[in-house]
């Protein structure tokens, strides 16, 4: 938006204000909430988590929902719960945070890239197929920017050589596959409540599965291995004696962050709503201009609209992607990049003896990519100025 109070940059439409990536939409009655909250005495994990809970499991359909600080802590429970250790093999993406790699690493075993398809950006059955050793414990997929995997061909290699399903869903929470909400397919499922998240309580995670062994076990071990509810060891309900049955993680939520998530769940939906009106308005303004948008959702799927990314090509936009991604900034867009592949990370290089040239439409993609903001908290001036920047940057950007 180029207003009278804007400095004026020549040729460069400029916001006066930063517009941050994955702003989050935080309304007045989370403000509310979260002031009851403090002023109850109980911050901790208490009736306000149970009941985010309870809402979360009626919105996936899923049989159990565990409330946690993270989705990496929910990756790395949903690992060990299900009995992955040193010596096992989980294939995943590389197109993927590190904290889907890392939860498996920190459960003893070793991530097993393959690599994505380059239209839907998931990882690819039939690589997927080809890359089960007898080592191999489970399949973890990620539905990338919101995009669900393809499940049926997955959940078929694990039906058939008897792997484990553990879902990253962090990008994915208002997802469908063919009739089933993301959180009901797999054995278990990961999300997110990151600030930049579809909802968010600032930091935290659910784990929500069918199984009742699973989810037993991810409760306890979320919370130290002490025997059930000893969250209430505190409460007004008198002292709970507890046994530690396992020497678990401080995984837990608390109340004041289910405070934000009671009321961001209300309004998923209508957020969803929003960011795919977005997501409409930048796939129109964006038809003519040299860059690959994103493909259109499978049949029979709901795309949960995390993530709306261009891949920009030196050789077609005649801007490389690092250099839009300043221009952007100059007009006080925020971007982000989801994201380099893992394998091209120092770490996952040196302890895998990966390469580039080993996972290349991870690379294609990774070289490429650059996520715009997609929020419900962003205003129409906001979604003008994402369209005016990038249409001013590909078409007249420094080169
Ligand atoms: C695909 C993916 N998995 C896992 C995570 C980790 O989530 P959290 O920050 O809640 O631990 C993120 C992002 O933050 C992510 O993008």
């Amino acid at each position: 938006m180029v207003g009278a109070t804007t400095p004026y940059v020549p040729g460069k439409t400029k916001r006066e204000k930063m517009l941050v990536f994955g702003l989050p939409r935080i309304d007045d009655d989370e403000i509310e909430e979260v002031e009851q909250t403090l002023r109850s005495g109980w911050l901790g994990t208490g009736p306000k988590v149970h009941r985010f809970e309870n809402l979360f499991r009626e919105y996936t359909g899923a049989a159990h929902a565990m409330a946690l600080n993270s989705c990496t802590a929910a990756l790395h429970l949903a690992m060990v719960s299900a009995g992955v250790k040193a010596g096992d093999e989980v294939i995943t993406t590389p197109m993927t945070f590190c904290a889907t790699a890392n939860a498996v690493i920190h459960a003893g075993a070793k991530p097993v890239f393959v690599d994505v398809d380059r239209t839907t950006m998931n990882i690819d059955p039939e690589r997927v197929e080809r890359a089960v050793t007898p080592k191999t414990r489970a399949i973890l997929p990620v539905h990338f920017a919101g995009r669900p995997c393809d499940m049926d061909a997955i959940l078929d290699i694990a039906r058939r050589r008897g792997l484990l399903v553990v879902e990253d869903a962090a990008h994915c929470i208002e997802g469908v596959y063919r009739g089933r909400k993301v959180g009901a397919i797999g054995d278990v499922t990961c999300f997110s409540f990151y600030v930049t998240k579809n909802i968010t309580t600032a930091e935290g995670g659910m784990a929500t599965t069918r199984r009742e062994d699973l989810a037993d076990k991810i409760k306890m071990y979320g919370l130290h291995g002490m025997s059930r509810d000893a969250w209430k060891r505190y409460s007004d309900s008198g002292y709970v004696q507890y046994d530690v049955v396992f020497p678990g993680f401080k995984y837990n939520m608390t109340d004041l962050q289910a405070s934000l998530g009671i009321h961001q769940m209300a309004r998923i939906d209508r957020w969803w709503l929003r960011r795919q009106e977005v997501w409409r308005r930048y796939d129109e303004a964006f038809a003519d201009l040299p860059v690959i948008r994103p493909a259109p959702p499978e049949p029979d799927t709901r795309h949960a609209r995390h993530l709306y990314t261009l891949l920009v090509d030196n050789k077609e936009a005649k801007i490389s992607r690092d250099d839009f991604q300043r221009e952007l900034f100059e007009r006080r867009i925020g971007t982000g990049i989801h994201f380099k592949s893992l394998h091209l990370h120092e770490y996952y290089r040196n302890a895998f003896d990966h390469h580039r040239g080993d996972f290349p439409n991870a690379e294609y993609i990774s070289d490429r990519t650059i996520s715009l903001p997609l929020s419900a908290a962003m205003s129409e001036e906001d979604v003008q100025d994402v369209i005016d920047a990038v249409r001013e940057a590909l078409l007249h950007g420094n080169r």
